[in-house]
């Protein structure tokens, strides 16, 4: 049953025979993405947070399937941009359940979400700016606004996605009253909100605990106004385990220390979870195109690399990588380094890891892939983004074609090579 979920899937519980049929049929590198996986995240969050809105942060895998699944499943969306907001809308969220987190936004992107307000008043924008106020008051917006607060107290697994305590992120707690007391007059007064960053472990639980203590003290204050917040929204970031023997995050843990540090206070509790939901519903296949031995190391290129799956590159994150070749095991383990193939010495999936010895057209399996994998994939070398199917074999989105990639060229440019 969905209750006694396991905590972890790890790359070893994924079905090596389906994986590889799957590839077979639909050709590499492939996302292979389990919404069934994704229903149990979301029962396990419900679980350790029974009071709390929850909102997954739809960033880190916006496949209109997984919109819908997590919707069903009685969360609401938390939008990063105006296109996460329409995708949300066009899932079928309702206005009530869909929150848009405004980071510097653009113009198009307050144009096209007080669009969409006018059509679900309901709908929930996040501000981290004054400016960001004055802009959506310029537009007519009068809607639900919460206030996001620079808590001057971050976490996360890389110090290029630690959001809280960077000035780029929300107002500072000193200002946040009076800000609070403006949108209270103009607006709908929805909440306050802070976001501690991404990838948070067990270790960074006296992070997250000084969040929430400041979150709690800032209600506290806003209700001796007489400005009630109503919501607090403490942000996302709770990890999952890369490494096969990392711990899973004790999220009782994490929901006992948030109630803990939020002290006495007569608000809803929101969170806004996103790689917890989806992270390890998803692999990363690829195939072995070249095998190259070294005396430093064995050099296994695969057709996925940082165009297909960013992370590596960008984080130097850590991807759990498995063959699925059936015979693999006999052939002894070396230190393997997966290379991608685009120009870049960035472009490593995992560098001399101990991995069975690689040989030309083995199936590789890249673990933890569901969040922030297809999500951040490019065209750079004008590689086409992959496609990715269910792990049933459905479709969720389709691999892309050279034309795909090169139909915003100029139309000079298509006319030119239009025999191509
Ligand atoms: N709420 C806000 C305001 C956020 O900025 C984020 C993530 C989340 C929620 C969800 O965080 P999560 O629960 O997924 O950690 N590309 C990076 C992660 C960037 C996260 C950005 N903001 C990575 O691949 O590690």
């Amino acid at each position: 049953s969905l209750g006694a979920a396991p905590a972890v899937r790890r790359l070893a519980d994924w079905d090596r025979e389906r994986l590889t049929s799957l590839a077979d049929e639909h050709g590499t590198p492939l996302y292979v993405f389990d919404p069934a996986r994704v229903r149990e995240n979301c029962r396990r969050l419900q679980n350790a947070f029974p009071d709390a809105e929850i909102q997954y942060a739809a960033k880190a895998h916006t496949a209109r399937r997984t919109l819908e699944t997590v919707h069903d499943a009685g969360l609401a969306i938390e939008c990063a941009s105006a296109g996460e907001v329409v995708r949300a809308l066009d899932a079928g969220v309702p206005g009530s359940a869909v929150t848009y987190t405004a980071v510097n936004p653009p113009a198009r992107d307050l144009a096209v979400v007080v669009d969409a307000w006018e059509a679900n008043p309901d709908l929930t924008i996040t501000a981290g700016a004054a400016d960001t106020i004055d802009r959506l008051a310029e537009r007519g917006f009068d809607g639900r606004l919460r206030l996001r607060v620079n808590p001057g107290v971050g976490a996360g697994h890389h110090e290029k996605v630690v959001t809280g305590g960077h000035p780029k992120f929300g107002v500072g707690l000193d200002r946040a009253p009076a800000l609070a007391a403006r949108i209270d007059r103009a607006f709908e007064f929805a909440g306050i909100h802070a976001h501690a960053g991404s990838g948070i472990s067990g270790d960074d639980l006296a992070d997250h605990r000084e969040l929430v203590r400041r979150l709690g003290e800032l209600a506290r204050t806003l209700d001796a106004e007489g400005i009630p917040v109503g919501t607090i929204d403490v942000g996302g970031g709770f990890g999952v385990p890369y490494r096969g023997d990392a711990p899973a995050l004790d999220l009782d843990a994490v929901a006992e220390a948030t109630r803990a540090a939020l002290g006495e206070v007569d608000a809803t509790l929101a969170i806004e979870p996103g790689r917890y939901v989806v992270a390890d519903a998803g692999v990363l296949l690829t195939r072995v195109n070249t095998v190259k031995e070294t005396p430093e190391m064995v050099v296994a290129g695969v057709d996925a690399g940082m165009t297909t799956l960013l992370r590596p590159a960008m984080y130097d994150a850590y991807h759990a990588v498995r063959s699925l070749a059936p015979e693999a095991s006999d052939r002894g383990q070396v230190g393997v380094t997966v290379a991608g193939p685009a120009c870049e010495t960035a472009d490593l999936l995992c560098e001399n890891r101990p991995l069975p010895r690689p040989a030309l057209g083995d199936l590789l399996a890249i673990g933890n892939a569901g969040a922030y994998g297809y999500e951040m994939a490019s065209t750079y070398n004008s590689r086409p983004r992959p496609a990715e199917v269910t792990v049933d074999g459905d479709p969720l989105r389709r691999r892309e074609s050279l034309a795909d990639v090169a139909r915003l060229d100029a139309p000079e440019e298509q006319k030119r090579r239009g025999k191509e």
